[in-house]
Formats: structure tokens, C-alpha cells, sequence
């Protein structure tokens, strides 16, 4: 078997000043992942090693890492794609570290619920009169968005969010416009109060890096410019059309 040095941040913020990094040897096949070589490291080396991981199979969205100083899913990038090596891996940047390379995501699912990613309805119709149904026109206007897995990868890419914690952030903002353009929302005035303010979307500088990151390719910076389009259309109307409600 081949093999590739692997260096590995190790932390724990309760009892260590500062992080350091172990060297592993890890043995690889043609076929293998990053994650792969982590679960060696794991399971072979040393059982202390922390880390999250749940589908492997670029579903779930919790093995994001930075590698080589790129956030990528460790369970879809592959070994032979970052070689010669050594292969550095750390936790996502921008987050705090709980333990090795398991971060602390509670402002994301903060952020996150702020924009409120679920349908709202001004009055729901009655059970007895069905499901509210779309066209596939309808669908595909916010699938791409959908696609969103919350696996941060945008924030660790973002270097808005790095400079300004309080930015909301890249995939927040991509949710907001899944359930805005969805034709049985209604809650579009109430996700724009939010997003409208000094830490929503107007830090974003249009840098793209997020969008560059995404594996799903959600592309949140095109959903960031196009919301920013949509609050300027609304601020011209609330002047000229005061009546006129979107
Ligand atoms: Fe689920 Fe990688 S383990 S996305």
C-alpha cells in the first residue's frame, strides 16, 4: 500500500494553551478518502482523535474540514487529490474548537434560525382542501437552493464572517431565499426585516468564495445579490408605490 503523512490538529481547549499538530503515516488505497485516513488514524493509531462524521456519503454535512487550508467534505475528497503530502487537516476555520477537529456550530444554527427556514403562511387553508401544490416551474425556481446540506463550508471560506462574526453568513441567507421563493411562503417581508439589518446581507462584499466551496453548488453569493436586488426593488416601492405590497 501506498502511504501519506497526514498532519492532524489536536486541541483541547480546557487543558492545552495552544493547538499543536501530531504526524500519522497513513497507509491509502486508490479509492480513498480523507475521511478514510482519518478513520485509520481513528481506529488504528489513536482512539482519541475527535472529529464528527455521520453519512459518508456527501449527505449530512458534518465531516466538513479544512485540508490543506480548503473547507472541503473529507468524505468526498480524495486522497490522491491533495498528494504529494504532507495532507494537513484541521477543524473549519472560523468557528471555535471544541476538541481536534470538532467545532462549536451554535452561531450557525442561531443565524440559521433567525431567518426563519421554514414555510410561514399569513393563514393556512383548511386540512380538507389539500396540499398546496406547484408546477414544476415553481419547484425549480428555489431547488437549487434546497440543496443546502448546513455543512459550513461557506462560512469557513467567507472572509466576511472571519473579520465580522456577526455577518449571518453565506448559507443562511442562500435558506432564506429557498423558502422566500417557494410559491406557499409567505414569510418573505419578515426574512427581509432580518436580513435587511447591519449584519445581514449587505456586508457581503461579493467576494464568491462560498459560492466556489459549496459541494452542493448552491451558489449563496448568487443568493446574496439576488435578495440585495429584490430589498433595493423593495425600498423603491415603499417610496413610489407606498400602497403596493410585494
Ligand atoms: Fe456526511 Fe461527509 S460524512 S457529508
Amino acid at each position: 500500500m501506498k502511504s501519506v503523512a497526514v498532519e492532524v490538529l489536536r486541541y483541547r481547549p480546557e487543558t492545552e494553551a495552544e493547538p499543536s499538530f501530531d504526524v500519522f503515516d497513513v497507509p491509502y488505497e486508490d479509492n480513498w478518502m480523507i475521511l478514510d485516513a482519518i478513520n485509520h488514524i481513528k481506529d488504528q493509531v489513536d482512539g482519541t482523535l475527535s472529529y464528527r462524521w455521520a453519512c459518508r456519503m456527501g449527505v449530512c454535512g458534518s465531516c466538513g474540514m479544512m485540508v490543506n487550508g480548503k473547507p472541503v467534505l473529507t468524505c468526498a475528497t480524495y486522497v490522491e487529490d491533495v498528494l504529494p503530502g504532507p495532507v494537513r487537516v484541521e477543524p473549519l476555520r472560523g468557528f471555535p474548537v471544541v476538541r481536534d477537529l470538532v467545532t462549536d456550530i451554535q452561531d450557525f444554527m442561531v443565524k440559521l434560525q433567525r431567518v426563519k427556514p421554514w414555510i410561514i403562511r399569513e393563514e393556512e387553508k383548511p386540512l380538507a382542501e389539500g396540499e398546496y401544490l406547484q408546477t414544476p416551474e415553481e419547484l425549480e425556481d428555489y431547488k437549487q437552493y434546497s440543496m443546502c446540506i448546513n455543512c459550513m463550508l461557506c462560512y469557513a471560506a467567507c472572509p466576511i464572517y472571519e473579520l465580522d462574526p456577526e455577518f449571518i453568513g453565506p448559507a443562511a441567507i442562500a435558506l432564506a431565499q429557498r423558502y422566500n421563493l417557494d410559491s406557499r411562503d409567505q414569510g418573505r417581508e419578515e426574512r427581509m426585516d432580518v436580513l435587511s439589518q447591519h449584519d445581514g446581507m449587505w456586508g457581503c462584499t461579493f467576494v464568491g468564495d462560498c459560492s466556489v466551496v459549496c459541494p452542493k453548488k448552491v451558489d449563496p453569493a448568487g443568493a446574496i445579490q439576488r435578495y440585495k436586488l429584490d430589498a433595493t426593488v423593495d425600498w423603491f416601492q415603499s417610496v413610489l408605490m407606498p400602497w403596493r405590497k410585494r
